[in-house]
């Protein structure tokens, strides 16, 4: 139990990688706030982890809002005492190149993808150094540091999640550590948003021929949000079965 005693929040805890991750920190003995703007798959969320035995809550949030994020870290505070780990996960995007791309594409994927970041670090901080310290990881992703056609806006949200994370950890030490992840192809519902990029076609491009799965994301998350990770902050670790080895 790597977390016992530690207060979490998780956004886009609902589905994929962020509710694989509420689960793994539960059983890891975090109390966590699950937040998503899909509020009946936060609820389930919880309910799992209930029943499973351990402790969390959920909040409808779109990390678009400030006022929801200010909210969600406000849960966490109010209902537990405190915060210590802080994972942004949430995305939104279209499968969009640049010259497709709209304005509200592009306005709607920075606002969910980077600026809730920002935003939910900046909430969140005062919070981390009233407990003395605390963890932020930013689900970043291989396209922070990889090109691929036809997500543009969602491949500039995330170079700047790799950025910010380091501006954050840079800022925020020694007491707060801020590490990025950044998954390859993941099996989850975000891996089929594109008609273009089947499975089939992904997996020719990974080493370890298979998508990852969540809670191999998941796992990297507790690792990194415990203190086996104490001297790890202001970087990315890539887990994308070898997709990115030069
Ligand atoms: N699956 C992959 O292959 C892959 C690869 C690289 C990076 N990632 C990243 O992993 C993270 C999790 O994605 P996933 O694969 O689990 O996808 P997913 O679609 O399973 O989950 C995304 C979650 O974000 C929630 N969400 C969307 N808009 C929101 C908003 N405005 N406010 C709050 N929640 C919102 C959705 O409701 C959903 O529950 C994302 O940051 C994604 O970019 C995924």
């Amino acid at each position: 139990m790597r977390l016992q005693g530690k207060v979490a929040i998780v956004t886009g805890a609902a589905s994929g990688i962020g509710r694989a991750t509420a689960l793994r920190f539960a059983q890891e003995g975090a109390r966590v706030v699950v937040a998503d703007i899909n509020t009946a798959g936060a609820a389930a969320c919880a309910e799992l982890i209930h029943q499973q035995g351990g402790t969390a809550t959920f909040i409808a949030t779109d990390v678009a809002s400030e006022a929801d994020i200010q909210a969600m870290i406000q849960t966490a505070v109010t209902l537990y005492g405190g915060l210590d780990i802080l994972h942004n996960n949430a995305y939104w995007t279209e499968a969009r190149t640049a010259l497709e791309t709209t304005l509200d594409n592009w306005q709607r994927t920075i606002d969910v993808t980077l600026r809730a970041v920002w935003l939910a670090a900046k909430a969140a901080t005062p919070h981390l150094q009233a407990r003395g310290g605390g963890v932020i990881l930013n689900t970043a992703s291989v396209h922070s540091v990889v090109g691929v056609p036809g997500y543009a806006a969602y491949q500039a949200a995330k170079g700047g999640v790799l950025s910010l994370t380091r501006a954050l950890a840079l800022e925020l030490a020694p007491r707060i550590r801020v590490v990025a992840i950044l998954p390859g192809a993941i099996d989850t519902p975000a891996v089929r948003i594109s008609s273009d990029l089947t499975v089939d076609k992904l997996i020719q491009d990974i080493p370890l021929q298979r998508l990852g799965k969540p809670e191999e994301i998941a796992a990297t998350a507790a690792f990194l949000a415990s203190d086996e990770a104490a001297y790890i902050t202001g970087t990315g670790i890539v887990v994308d079965g070898g997709y990115t080895t030069p």
